[in-house]
């Protein structure tokens, strides 16, 4: 029981990493405020932590809005009295080359992937210094720390996420630490639209030759939340099976070494 009694908040709990990581949470004896902008979705999340005895509830919100992120903060403290974790973990994904990506959908991706952060941060932080500190972790991405192409919004939000991760270990220590994990290939929502044979490919990339799993992230999540990495603070952890750590070598080089 590495977290209990604690109180958790995990925005993109409806599904995917931060469903995952809410109900491995609760497993670990923490009360956890189940936030998205799927409301039923969060619902579901809720419905898995009380079938195993948990604690939860779900708050709807938008977190690329201010009134709707003050709003949710405001909700997971009136329920709980406290926050000890918070978990900044959704995001908005569009694919697009800096001239394919329109304005709107720049700003969007911003606003839910960095934006947000810094929101739930403005509001979150205060009340948890005020107690007696907690941890805040931030979900990045391999996109943080590598190039790939067709990524232009999405990868300036990972990257930006980076920054800000240590920025608020900076101001907040040592009350609150703050960290990132950074996620490789996992296969969730957001690979709605991928094909079997895509995951494959996908797979066939990574050193350890499986695809991610949402419950991969919400164990390194959990070393984060809990006494584990007491001794971390504007840092990241990349959990990737090796995909971020390897340069695929191309085939007429290998051909070339091997004559
Ligand atoms: N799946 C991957 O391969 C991968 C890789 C690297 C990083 N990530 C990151 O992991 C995090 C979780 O994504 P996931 O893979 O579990 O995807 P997912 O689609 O399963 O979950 C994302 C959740 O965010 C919610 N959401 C979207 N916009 C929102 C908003 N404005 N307000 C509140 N909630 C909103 C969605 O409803 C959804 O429940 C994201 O930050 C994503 O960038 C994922």
């Amino acid at each position: 029981m590495l977290l209990q009694d604690k109180v958790a908040l995990i925005t993109g709990a409806a599904s995917g990493i931060g469903r995952a990581t809410a109900q491995l949470f609760s497993s670990q004896g923490a009360k956890v405020a189940v936030a998205d902008i799927d409301d039923s979705g969060a619902a579901e999340t809720v419905r898995n932590i009380r079938r195993s005895s948990g604690e939860a509830f779900s708050i709807q919100a938008d977190v690329g809005r201010m009134d709707s992120v003050e709003a949710m903060v405001g909700s997971a403290l009136d329920r709980y009295g406290r926050l000890d974790i918070v978990h900044s973990n959704a995001a908005a994904y569009v694919l697009g080359t800096a001239s394919e990506t329109s304005e709107a959908d720049w700003d969007r991706t911003l606003d839910v992937c960095l934006k947000a952060t810094w929101m739930i941060a403005r509001c979150a932080l205060p009340p948890m210094v005020a107690q007696d500190g907690g941890t805040f972790i931030i979900t990045g991405s391999v996109h943080s720390i590598r190039g790939y192409s067709l990524h232009a919004a999405y990868q300036a939000s990972k990257g930006g996420l980076l920054a800000l991760t240590r920025s608020l270990a900076a101001d907040y220590a040592p009350s609150v630490r703050v960290n990132a994990i950074l996620p490789g290939a996992v296969e969730t929502g957001l690979w709605k639209g991928l094909s079997p044979a895509d995951r494959l490919k996908i797979k066939q990339m990574c050193p350890l030759r499986r695809n991610g799993q949402p419950e991969d992230i919400a164990q390194a999540a959990l070393f984060l939340a809990s006494d584990m990495s007491a001794y971390m603070t504007g840092s990241y952890l990349v959990v990737d099976g090796g995909l971020s750590s390897i340069i695929e070598m191309p085939e007429w080089l290998w051909s070339r070494l091997k004559s």
